[in-house]
C-alpha cells in the first residue's frame, strides 16, 4: 500500500492535477523523509546530494530482473518494457548526477516512478519492518478481534461464488470457509438453502462464525436467496454478513438486503467502492443495520489507510448530485434491456440462446453449446479473440475447469457449479455503460463468432487465428477511441 503511487487514476484525465497532487499527499503522509525529499526537489533545491547513495541503486536497476522475465514472456516484450523503463531511469540518473531541476518538465509517470522509488527506500517501507501493526493486515486482525464474540467458532457458510477475493478474504482472516455448493434451477443456479441449514446442524450454530452471502455475481449464478438466508441465520444465531460488491446500483440487490434484514438477521453488507461509484479501486463501504455494530467495525479503523478513496467518493457524488447517480442508474438499467435484447438476437443468430437469468439484475450470459466440440479450444479461443478486440468484460467461461485455493479445489471453476451444462459468454450492464459499449459490443462479439465458425467449417479447429485476423483486430481497436 505504501508508496503504491496508484497506478489507477490515469484514466481520470479530467483532473490530472488535482490527482496527481492527491497522489503526492498520499505519499507524504505515508512517509517522513519523502516529505522531506519531496519539498527539497518542488522547490527547486540545486543541490540533491543527500540522493547520492540511491544513484547505484537507479542505475543498475532491474537488469537481471528483466532477463528473469524473459522465461515467463517473449523476449521482444521485455526489451520493449525495459527501453520504457529506461527512458524514465534515464531522467532520473541525470537528476540525481546534475542536482538540479531538469530544464524540460518531467512526464506524471516519471515522477511517479521517481517518487515511488523514494518512498520504497524509507525506512517506514522496509518489509522486514513492517509488523503486524502497521499494514492492512490490521484489518484481518479486526475479524480475528470478532471472535470474542464467538470464541469457538471457525467455520464460515458460504454459498459458492468463483471469485478468488471473498475465500482468500476468509482463510486470510484464518477461518474455514464451508463451501455449499449452488443448484440448477432451469438455467440459473440459486442457492441452495436446505443444503445451508444441513451445514448448520451438522458443524453445530455455535461453531459457525456467520454465513457469508453475496448478491451480485456473474450469470446464470444470481443473488443469494437472502431472505431465506437471513431467516435461517436469526433462527441459529448466526451472525450474516453479505458481499454486495457491485449490488447498490441495483435496487433489485439493495431490496434483497432489505428484506433479508425485515425477516431475518443481517448484520453487515460491504460493496466495493469502484463498481458502484465510477471511482478507481480502492475503498470499500461497510454498512449495516445495527449503528453499534457498524460502529465497532468502524473503531478497529488502523489509522493509517489512505483517505484517497473517500475523498473519491466525495467528489464524484458531489459532482453527480443525488440526481445524477439516479440518472446513471436509470440509464443502467435501460442498457440492461438494451444488452438483453441484443444478446438475444445475436445468440439466436448463431444458433445458441441467451440464457433464462431473470433473477440476475446486472450480468447476462449466452449459450456456447456450439463451440465446444471435443475440447474447450474454440472456446478458450473466442476469449481470447475478444481480448484482443478490446471487448472488456466479457467473459468466456469454457467447462471443466479447476482451480484449487489454499487447498479447496473448485471443479468447473469460473462457473460457480461443479458442472455447468454449456460452456458460455458472460455480459454485464453496470454503471456508467453506454449504448456504443454495447452496440460494439455486440459488432464485435459478432464479428468473432463468425471468423470461429468458418474456422470449424474449414475442419480445422487447431489453427491460429490468421494474420488476416490479428489485423482486423489492431484496426478495430484503433477505430475504437472514438
Ligand atoms: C469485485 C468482487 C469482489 C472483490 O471486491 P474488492 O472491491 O476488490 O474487494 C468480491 N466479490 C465479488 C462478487 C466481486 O464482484
Ligand atoms: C531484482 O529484484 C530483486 C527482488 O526484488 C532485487 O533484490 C534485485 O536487486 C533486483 N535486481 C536488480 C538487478 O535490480
Amino acid at each position: 500500500m505504501y508508496g503504491q503511487c496508484e497506478s489507477r487514476d490515469l484514466s481520470t484525465r479530467g483532473r490530472v492535477l488535482p490527482g496527481f497532487l492527491s497522489r503526492c499527499q498520499l505519499l507524504v503522509c505515508l512517509s517522513p523523509v519523502f516529505t522531506y525529499l519531496y519539498y527539497f526537489i518542488l522547490l527547486f533545491l540545486p543541490v540533491l546530494r543527500c540522493l547520492e547513495p540511491s544513484k547505484q541503486l537507479f542505475r543498475n536497476m532491474n537488469n537481471e530482473n528483466f532477463s528473469l522475465s524473459e522465461k515467463i514472456v517473449s523476449s521482444s516484450y521485455i526489451r520493449q518494457g525495459s527501453e520504457a523503463r529506461r527512458s524514465h531511469e534515464q531522467l532520473i540518473r541525470q537528476l540525481l548526477e546534475q542536482g538540479k531541476c531538469p530544464e524540460q518538465g518531467w512526464s506524471e509517470s516519471t515522477i511517479e516512478l521517481f517518487l515511488s522509488e523514494l518512498a520504497l527506500m524509507d525506512s517506514n517501507n522496509f518489509l522486514s519492518n513492517c509488523g503486524v501493526g502497521e499494514r492492512e493486515g490490521r484489518v484481518a486482525s479486526g475479524l480475528v478481534a470478532r471472535r470474542h464474540y464467538r470464541p469457538k467458532a471457525r467455520f464460515i457458510l458460504w454459498p459458492r461464488i468463483d471469485q478468488k477475493s471473498c475465500f482468500k478474504a476468509m482463510i486470510t482472516a484464518g477461518y474455514e470457509p464451508v463451501v455449499v455448493e449452488n443448484v440448477l434451477e432451469g438455467d440459473e443456479l440459486r442457492t441452495d438453502v436446505e443444503a445451508v441449514d444441513r451445514k448448520i446442524l451438522e458443524l453445530g450454530a455455535e461453531n459457525v462464525l456467520c454465513v457469508h452471502s453475496t448478491t451480485s455475481c456473474f450469470a446464470p449464478r444470481t443473488p443469494d436467496r437472502l431472505e431465506e438466508l437471513s431467516a435461517l441465520c436469526s433462527k441459529h444465531d448466526i451472525p450474516h454478513i453479505v458481499n454486495n460488491a457491485y449490488g447498490v446500483q441495483s435496487s433489485k440487490c439493495m431490496h434483497l438486503i432489505q428484506q433479508g434484514s425485515r425477516v431475518g438477521r443481517i448484520d453487515a453488507f460491504v460493496q466495493s467502492l469502484d463498481k458502484n461509484f465510477m471511482v478507481p479501486v480502492g475503498g470499500a463501504i461497510i454498512a449495516g443495520f445495527d449503528e453499534t455494530f457498524i460502529q465497532d467495525i468502524s473503531k478497529m479503523y488502523p489509522g493509517r489507510a489512505s483517505a484517497s478513496p473517500s475523498l473519491d467518493v466525495l467528489i464524484t457524488l458531489l459532482t453527480l448530485g443525488a440526481s445524477g447517480y439516479k440518472r446513471l442508474l436509470s440509464e443502467r438499467k435501460e442498457m440492461y434491456s438494451v444488452l438483453t435484447q441484443e444478446l438475444k438476437s445475436l445468440a439466436s443468430a448463431h444458433g445458441e440462446r441467451l440464457l433464462h437469468t431473470p433473477h440476475n439484475p446486472i450480468s447476462l450470459a449466452m449459450s456456447l453449446s456450439g463451440f465446444q466440440g471435443d475440447n474447450d479450444k474454440a472456446v478458450t479461443q473466442l476469449g481470447s479473440m475478444l481480448f484482443t478486440r478490446q471487448v472488456s468484460g466479457a467473459r468466456v467461461i469454457p467447462l471443466g475447469k479447476e482451480m484449487t485455493i489454499a487447498g479447496h479445489t473448485f471443479r468447473g471453476f469460473m462457473s460457480h457449479s461443479e458442472a455447468y451444462p454449456c460452456p458460455y459468454l458472460n455480459a454485464a450492464s453496470a454503471v456508467g455503460i453506454r449504448r456504443d459499449d454495447v452496440t460494439l459490443c455486440i459488432k464485435r462479439l459478432d464479428k468473432c463468432l463468425k471468423t470461429l465458425k468458418k474456422q470449424a467449417a474449414n475442419n480445422d479447429p487447431s489453427e491460429p487465428p490468421s494474420s488476416q485476423e490479428h489485423c482486423e483486430a489492431a484496426m478495430d481497436s484503433l477505430s475504437m477511441g472514438q
